[in-house]
């Protein structure tokens, strides 16, 4: 979305920051470099994927809440969290091709009641958000190069609930912007690899990497 410039929000020490997933694999690098800009940063993480050992606990400037984005118990601390910061990077999601495959009803719902939680929060108080979705909207991709205007997957088939939701929150996310004229940015990584990522929901580089530490077969 190009109507606005990612020059409206400046990281600095008075940029207090909401990073839902922040103790996540990607989430927590975004923390590290928050701090590094001397950001006041507060995470929302139920932990179920991330671990509080990647963030920097202790450090006065950053807050740790324990609790699902999307669950309704939580959803006025949501907006309370939200209301309070100056930008909101919501990254909190579950992950992996396997676990979309064997959980389609607890990933697909996932996605949406975090997605749509946070976006309802940022469109009350009208804040910035930066929302993570996946290369996977793109679908399989096998038949040509991947481009952006490509249409994003729809098929029924398991693997692609978590793109499907994916592609309904950014919906929610585009309605803030043109809508609302809320800023808002929607990014759609691809394979990421680094210090902190999990192999247990099954993404394929920290598999491959694991089984060749082992000898094994890279399936
Ligand atoms: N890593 C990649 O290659 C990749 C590719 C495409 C998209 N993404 C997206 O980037 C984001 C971050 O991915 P990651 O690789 O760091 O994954 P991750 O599992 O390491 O981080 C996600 C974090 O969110 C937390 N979480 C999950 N659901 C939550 C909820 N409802 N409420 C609060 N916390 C919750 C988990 O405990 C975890 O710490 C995700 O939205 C993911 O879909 C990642």
């Amino acid at each position: 979305m190009d109507s606005h410039s990612a020059d409206m929000v400046e990281f600095g020490p008075r940029t207090h920051v909401l990073v839902t997933g922040g103790a996540g694999f990607l989430g927590s690098a975004l923390v590290d470099l928050l701090l590094a800009r001397h950001c006041s940063v507060t995470v929302i993480d139920d932990l179920s994927n991330g671990l509080l050992s990647n963030l920097p606990v202790g450090d006065p400037r950053l807050t740790v809440r324990a609790f699902r984005v999307g669950d309704p118990a939580f959803n006025a601390a949501v907006r309370d969290e939200v209301g309070q910061a100056d930008a909101v990077f919501h990254l909190a999601s579950p992950i992996g091709v396997q676990r979309a495959h064997k959980e389609r009803f607890a990933v697909t719902s996932g996605i949406l009641e975090s997605g749509c939680s946070i976006v309802e929060a940022c469109r009350l108080h009208r804040r910035p958000l930066l929302y993570t979705s996946s290369s996977e909207v793109y679908g399989s991709g096998r038949d040509r190069p991947i481009t952006e205007s490509d249409p994003v997957m729809t098929d029924i088939r398991p693997r692609w609930g978590y793109a499907a939701a994916k592609a309904a929150v950014e919906h929610l996310v585009a309605g803030l912007l043109f809508d609302f004229g809320i800023p808002a940015w929607i990014v759609r990584p691809f394979n990421m690899a680094g210090p902190r990522q999990r192999s247990a929901t099954g993404l394929v580089l920290p598999v491959f990497v694991n089984a060749a530490l082992r000898g094994e077969a890279l399936v």
